[in-house]
């Protein structure tokens, strides 16, 4: 652990925040990318005639990308570097932004969602690995939680986006620019940070610790020198390297297998916190908030604004976290977050047995529709400034750097195939029960406290090498 002297004094390189914030485009078009089919949904439903059972597949296949990007990811990270992995990750995003914007036919844009959905998922794999194994210890909290500011501020730039072609052009389905319809300038946008992301890849340094893995100690030493000129590098590259050899010794030879039900305990960890991310149900208050918001009392034409102002509170209290997570450390911050997240989640569910109607319309009597209002924004503050960043910042930093992209990559894809799931069956459990849904989520939140109380270590003010030493005795997490 450092010193506090060592924490005040030192001084942090500019250039480690450049290039956590290179790193981090990767976050803002996994936001984007994500979000930005929720302006041209009905358009190309009318263009292409769909039903709804294949609009809604549409939506939902670029998930099932995400998980097998995130997969892929941390093979391609762990066999070729950090930095092929994130020139991939663009040309996948451009290719797919070209493609869904010149789709000729509902069954092509499919697939081009689907490629796009590789893209997103390499991308929350290779920026939280590539920030931490940049990072200073004393700010890499800081740091790899810029990837949280990436994701939501790409979440807000697409909801804004496609604001702005629609209402330019009259309406989604209306031709804008060069006669083409305005829901396809929406996909087409998403090239301009595709193509920024694929030059910062090229103008990166390859990480450290993966230099070092290689062998590639000097080259190693260049980077560790110019982005913490403050650090001891020798002792740094001693360390990572006896990491390695210890990894080596103990059998793992790079592998993720334990004796953890077939897995390291380590990547038991990386799972449960992704899916418990998830099975709190986030992505239902940005995927179908309209529902919500009409429930609460609000028109139709007024939820676009709400939800553009529900992803700029968003973006805003990741800035919490960053001013936190290095002083007070994860667990503080996770403990409080399930608590927020789990009590308004329960409020939510309160509000919602007392609802009346049905789908989509559903009113909430009385003083019950500004109670579940003010939950609702409880809860994404709750979560945005607690679990969306930490979960990544914890993913980064973690594993063992032998293993650390490919345990990453299988904890994103549960994490994606956990967002699958809560999308996909969220309109089924809602017509059955809108109040035990929320509930399902409140256990969920009250279990994430839990699994952090006895099950996640402090790993703030840590070497990424100390930090892996926390889930030893292999098989075994200690709390
Ligand atoms: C999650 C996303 C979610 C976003 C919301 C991220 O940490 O991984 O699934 O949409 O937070 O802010």
């Amino acid at each position: 652990m450092p010193t506090a002297q060592e924490q005040t004094t030192a001084r942090i390189p500019q250039r480690v925040i450049w290039l956590a914030l290179a790193g981090a485009v990767g976050g803002f078009l996994f936001g984007f990318d994500s979000s930005v089919v929720n302006g041209a949904v009905d358009a190309m439903k009318d263009e292409f005639a769909l039903s709804e059972a294949v609009t809604g597949f549409a939506v939902a296949i670029a998930l099932l990308g995400c998980a097998a990007g995130a997969y892929l990811a941390g093979k391609v990270a762990d066999r070729y570097g950090r930095i092929p992995a994130m020139k991939l990750g663009a040309l996948l995003f451009l290719v797919s932004a070209l493609g869904t914007g010149f789709a000729f036919s509902v069954w092509d844009l499919i697939f081009w969602r689907l490629v796009g959905g590789l893209g997103i998922g390499l991308a929350s794999v290779i920026a939280p690995a590539y920030i931490s194994e940049i990072s200073p210890r004393k700010i890499r909290g800081r740091l790899a939680s810029l990837q949280q500011l990436a994701i939501t501020t790409g979440i807000f730039a697409a909801l804004l986006s496609d604001a702005l072609f629609a209402t330019s052009a009259g309406g989604a389905d209306q031709a804008f620019w060069l006669g083409i319809e305005a829901w396809r300038w929406m996909f087409l946008a998403a090239a301009l940070p595709a193509v920024v992301y694929g030059w910062v890849a090229y103008t990166l340094p390859e990480s450290p610790r993966f230099l070092v893995f290689l062998g590639k100690e000097d080259e190693a030493r260049k980077v560790f020198d110019a982005i913490a000129p403050t650090e001891d590098t020798d002792r740094h590259i001693r360390d990572i390297r006896e990491a390695i050899e210890e990894d080596k010794l103990a059998g793992q030879k790079g592998s993720l297998r334990g004796k953890a039900f077939g897995l390291q305990a380590v990547v038991w960890v990386g799972i449960i916190l992704s899916v418990l991310q998830q099975f709190v149900g986030i992505n239902v208050i940005f995927y179908y908030s309209t529902t919500l918001w009409k429930a609460v009392g609000f028109q139709e034409k007024d939820s676009l604004t709400i939800s553009v102002a529900t992803s700029v509170t968003n973006i805003l209290v990741t800035l919490v976290a960053i001013a936190l997570v290095d002083r007070i450390g994860r667990r503080p911050i996770l403990l409080a977050g399930s608590v927020g997240m789990a009590v308004s989640l329960g409020v939510m569910a309160l509000a919602f047995a007392s609802a009346t109607g049905t789908g989509a319309d559903i009113t909430l009597p009385g003083a019950w529709g500004p109670v579940a209002l003010v939950a609702a924004n409880v809860f994404v503050i709750s979560f945005g400034a607690s679990w969306g960043p930490l979960v990544w910042v914890l993913l980064g930093e973690i594993f063992p750097s032998r293993i650390r992209a490919r345990a990453l990559g299988l904890a994103a894809a549960a994490q994606w195939v956990a967002n699958f799931a809560i999308t996909l069956s969220f309109p089924v459990m809602a017509a059955a029960s809108l109040p035990l849904t929320y509930a399902m989520y409140a256990l969920f939140a009250a279990a994430s406290f839990f699994f952090v109380m006895f099950k996640v270590p402090e790993t703030n003010g840590m070497s990424l090498e100390q930090a892996e030493t926390l889930f030893v005795p292999k098989g075994s997490v200690k709390a």
